[in-house]
């Protein structure tokens, strides 16, 4: 065991082998850990997603992809591509394929690495196969303080379908992952599953509205708490008094 250990010159002592020993007089130097991305920003062919797989558009991607693209002068149709990527993805079960990508690049004209930049850059485009029912839980400050916060919900979100965030149920049904603010902040905590907000949630709410998806039921979406909207909730309410008139409480110069 001791063979392992290194003593360095000021006498500390190094445990590992492939440990650095600082010289004396000089600072050693430490880093972290690499922090990855939960994506990757190559592509790897794998069975489920490599050029062999046929993709093209289908009667009614294809009416909307025309009706999309008439939308702009013939020379600049390739602005059309997030549009059409979308389009291709929805038609894909949520999922944007080599063959999508490139699918969309031929029907635009457009070189296909102009296509991958744009599909690795915006992260609604899910570059490998998701469940059916994508459930994006924002946890950034608002939704982590608001309400019960966004940590009792991907708790319970978590242990209800026993998986971890990053990974698919293996029956299909629900991927989870955890994502910045969608945007529905005084509704927190939130979460967004396809394309529909439940907002005001609680540990028990977000288990009905996950219950409710796996029975193949549509719950309904936005608020869980019985509020209209981002209204105030019916019963509590911050101005529960009069509120008082101009120029009451100041002091007397701006009365
Ligand atoms: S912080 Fe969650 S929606 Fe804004």
């Amino acid at each position: 065991m001791m063979s392992a250990l290194m003593r360095n010159t000021v006498g500390a002592i190094v445990r590992g082998a492939g440990a650095r020993v600082p010289r004396a007089g000089v600072r050693a130097l430490t880093s972290t850990a690499a922090v990855r991305s939960d994506a990757l920003f190559v592509h790897r062919d794998t069975p489920d997603n490599n050029a062999e797989i046929k993709f093209s558009f289908n009667e009614a991607s294809m009416a909307k992809a025309e009706e999309i693209v008439a939308r702009y002068p013939p020379q600049y149709k390739k602005a059309a591509v997030i549009p059409l990527l979308d389009l291709a993805q929805r038609q894909n079960n949520n999922f944007t394929s080599l063959s999508a990508m490139n699918y969309v690049a031929e029907f635009l004209e457009m070189p296909p690495m102009r296509v991958y930049e744009v599909a690795t850059f915006y992260t609604m485009f899910n570059r490998t196969p998701v469940g059916k029912y994508f459930v994006q839980l924002c946890t950034t400050t608002p939704c982590m303080l608001g309400g019960c916060g966004s940590d009792k919900i991907v708790k319970a979100v978590l242990d209800h379908l026993k998986i971890g965030l990053g990974e698919t149920t293996s029956d299909g049904l629900f991927t989870v992952i955890e994502v910045e603010c969608l945007g529905a902040c005084s509704n927190a905590p939130m979460v967004q599953i396809n394309d529909d907000y439940y907002e005001d949630l609680t540990p028990e709410t977000i288990v009905d509205v996950l219950s409710a998806l796996a029975r193949g039921e549509k719950p309904k979406a936005g608020p869980q708490n019985g509020r209209l909207t981002s209204a105030p909730h019916p019963t509590e309410r911050t101005l529960t008094a009069t509120p008082y008139g101009p120029g009451e409480h100041c002091v007397p110069e701006f009365a």
